[in-house]
């Protein structure tokens, strides 16, 4: 898992790798070019997945709906082929599977393709059966992915989904071409700025010595950060075996508070966003009621952190393309207390790294 977590400059850089050309401000995608006027003119997209792909769809619905204005639903795929969803003929379905072996996401995508949608896929095992069974897509070039928590797979997942929320929106005429460009610069310094927080993995790691022993993690963050910090609880989860939740961040006066005691670590995902100050608001409440708060916040962001009890920095870089660089922080906490806990966090108990059974 550690060597697939420091794989991440590399395989982002790979997935960009052919594609994306901020020089000439091009994006190239053969596969999503062939159906660039059915996705431009969709009435909505609707993207399936599950587990950490389904959190990769989450970040893409946010960033779709904002740069293209076109209606975004992400659907767990268990849900989805059990239910009776509404598919009209040119719905555009996004599927994003790692393994491309995932049967409920593969039996959501067949009854869709049954009623006329045009399926696009994410997928990162090329010839596996969603690649298949889709009309076009991208693979996503992160290499093998072996431990069974995801984590390069994540982050390449979410480079090709901004790259199709870049091209379609610029097609589209709905993102400007100024604000293209910048989006372009910043998604290319990617792969140096993940190389710079994985660079201070030693601190991140006395952080997960001081938090192993809690019993409970919740995770806050809004926007475009709200699927990161489902992310960070579901590693958590998986890895250390300990209890976490993952919340938008201003839900939590609707109930989550009630678990706030001294003993609880609060991670908030807090880079600075449209929300910031509202994020920063949900932090005081937290610390007002004597959580323990810890921060995935901007460099030279003195303020979050003079009221936090640790923090974890990240470099700055546009709203849009923070959730990429977000959750790394977020993989190397959950990593270093799984070992620090004595868990086998390449293989945790009872998972299996492609689920081919409902
Ligand atoms: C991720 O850490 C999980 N092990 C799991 O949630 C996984 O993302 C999910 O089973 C989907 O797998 P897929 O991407 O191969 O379809």
């Amino acid at each position: 898992m550690l060597k697939e977590i420091f794989e991440q400059p590399t395989t982002i850089y790979d997935c960009l790798r052919g594609r994306l050309d901020a020089a000439a401000g091009t994006i190239t995608m053969a596969g999503i070019q062939q159906y660039a006027d059915q996705i431009i003119n969709a009435n909505r997209i609707v993207i399936i997945a599950c587990g950490t792909s389904w959190h990769a769809g989450l970040v893409a619905e946010y960033i779709i709906e904002d740069l293209c204005r076109i209606n975004v639903e992400v659907e767990y795929a268990s849900e989805f082929r059990y239910r009776n969803p509404v598919i009209n003929k040119g719905d555009v379905i996004i599927a994003i599977s790692q393994s491309g072996e995932t049967a409920d996401t593969l039996v959501a995508i067949e009854s869709a393709k049954e009623k006329g949608a045009i399926i696009l896929g994410v997928v990162n095992v090329v010839g596996s059966s969603i690649s298949r069974a889709s009309h076009a897509g991208a693979y996503t070039h992160a290499g093998p992915e072996i431990s069974v928590a995801s984590t390069k797979a994540f982050t390449a997942q979410l480079t090709v989904l901004m790259m199709i929320a870049l091209k379609v929106g610029y097609m589209k005429g709905t993102l400007s071409s100024d604000r293209y460009r910048r989006l372009l610069n910043e998604l290319d310094a990617v792969p140096e700025k993940a190389a710079w927080v994985l660079n201070h993995h030693d601190h991140i790691k006395a952080i997960a010595e001081k938090y192993k022993d809690a019993r409970d993690f919740l995770y806050l963050g809004r926007g475009y950060n709200f699927a990161i910090a489902l992310e960070g609880a579901l590693k958590l989860k998986e890895i250390s075996y300990i209890h976490a939740e993952g919340y938008p961040a201003a839900e939590m006066k609707h109930g989550p508070i009630a678990l706030v005691d001294e003993n609880l670590p609060v991670v908030f995902v807090a880079t600075k966003d449209m929300y910031h100050e509202k994020v920063v608001s949900n932090m005081q409440e937290i610390k007002a009621r004597k959580g323990k708060l810890l921060a995935v916040i901007t460099e030279g962001d003195e303020m979050s952190k003079s009221i936090c009890d640790d923090v974890m920095i990240v470099p700055e870089t546009d709203e849009v393309i923070a959730p990429l660089i977000n959750v790394i922080p977020l993989q190397l906490l959950s990593y270093y207390i799984g070992v620090a806990k004595g868990c086998n966090v390449d293989m945790p108990r009872n998972l299996a790294k492609s689920v081919t059974v409902e």
